[in-house]
């Protein structure tokens, strides 16, 4: 590949603590992540990137997501971040590992899986999970061998909830209708006996207080969004990259830009966002 050089010249040892925290997602939904990650490190500058022409991931082959997640990366590493973080639950699934291989340890990656699966497995009062995300993510089985390795005796259910991403984007959390197709999802048999509920997307936070109403709070919920924050915050502590002192805004890329995608970053990050075009597929 012809961007190798990037991973190349990106080297632990070079790297500043003033330098961005790339992050990126098909869309908006991982501004979710992003929001956390902002919330517990205020000092860091973020380099926001959402795949906009692209999404949905959850229906594409992990074949296409990974050639998507390393041309990412590049950019990532173009605008000079000293962390990558994949702020999504899809391509954490298929393209983690190839992300991985090709920054080949020059530059730290965090996942928004292993955070949760080790939380997860560290709670021994869980010995029944249930999973909902994306079928790309579902059909992985990622989080299953991944729970598996640490907690052999952990039984799990996963479940392919397709609707959710799209209904919440268009706004349908909290009402009557994201109650009807949330409540039609968690009447899948196999969860009528699970002790705790991955919230395996990134669009899931905003549905979390129906998905616990819906089994009376008996559950416990795991959302990777602050056990994500907390794993780049101590990622970067070990390496001596913690910045103190933000001197730039963040920035937030999309590689195709709508006003209507300006508008749903509302439901996602808290504060004012400016969506810019990077056309980086062109
Ligand atoms: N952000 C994706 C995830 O976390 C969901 C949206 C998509 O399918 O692109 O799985």
């Amino acid at each position: 590949r012809k961007n190798d050089r990037f991973a190349i010249r990106h080297s632990i040892s070079y790297m500043a603590r003033n330098q961005p925290i790339g992050i990126f997602d098909s869309g908006i939904g991982g501004l979710t992540v992003a929001n956390a990650v902002s919330g517990l490190l205020p000092e860091e500058e973020i380099i926001y990137f959402g795949d906009t022409a692209h999404l949905p991931y959850g229906d594409k082959s992990a074949e296409s997501i990974q050639h998507y997640s390393l041309r990412i990366t590049d950019f990532l590493l173009e605008k000079n971040c000293k962390l990558i973080l994949i702020a999504c639950n899809t391509a954490s699934a298929a393209a983690f590992e190839t992300v991985e291989k090709y920054l080949n340890g020059n530059v730290p990656l965090v996942n928004v899986i292993d955070p949760v699966v080790e939380a997860v497995a560290a709670d021994l009062s869980i010995r029944k999970i249930g999973i909902i995300g994306t079928k790309g993510t579902i059909k992985s089985g990622v989080y299953e061998q991944k729970l598996k390795a640490l907690r052999p005796d952990l039984e799990t259910v996963a479940l392919a909830t397709a609707l959710l991403a799209s209904m919440i984007e268009a706004g349908f959390y909290n009402n009557s209708v994201s109650q009807a197709v949330i409540n039609s999802y968690l009447a899948y048999p196999d969860f009528s006996d699970i002790q705790g509920m991955i919230m395996a997307c990134t669009h899931y936070p905003l549905i979390e207080k129906e998905v616990a109403s819906y089994f009376n709070q008996r559950i416990k919920i795991f959302n990777s969004n602050n056990l994500v924050a907390n794993r780049v915050k101590k990622t970067l502590e070990q390496l001596d990259l913690l910045n103190d002192a933000r001197q730039n805004p963040h920035h937030f890329y999309v590689s195709d830009f709508t006003e209507s995608f300006e508008q749903t970053t509302k439901i996602f990050f808290q504060g004012e966002i400016h969506l810019e075009h990077s056309p980086i597929w062109e």
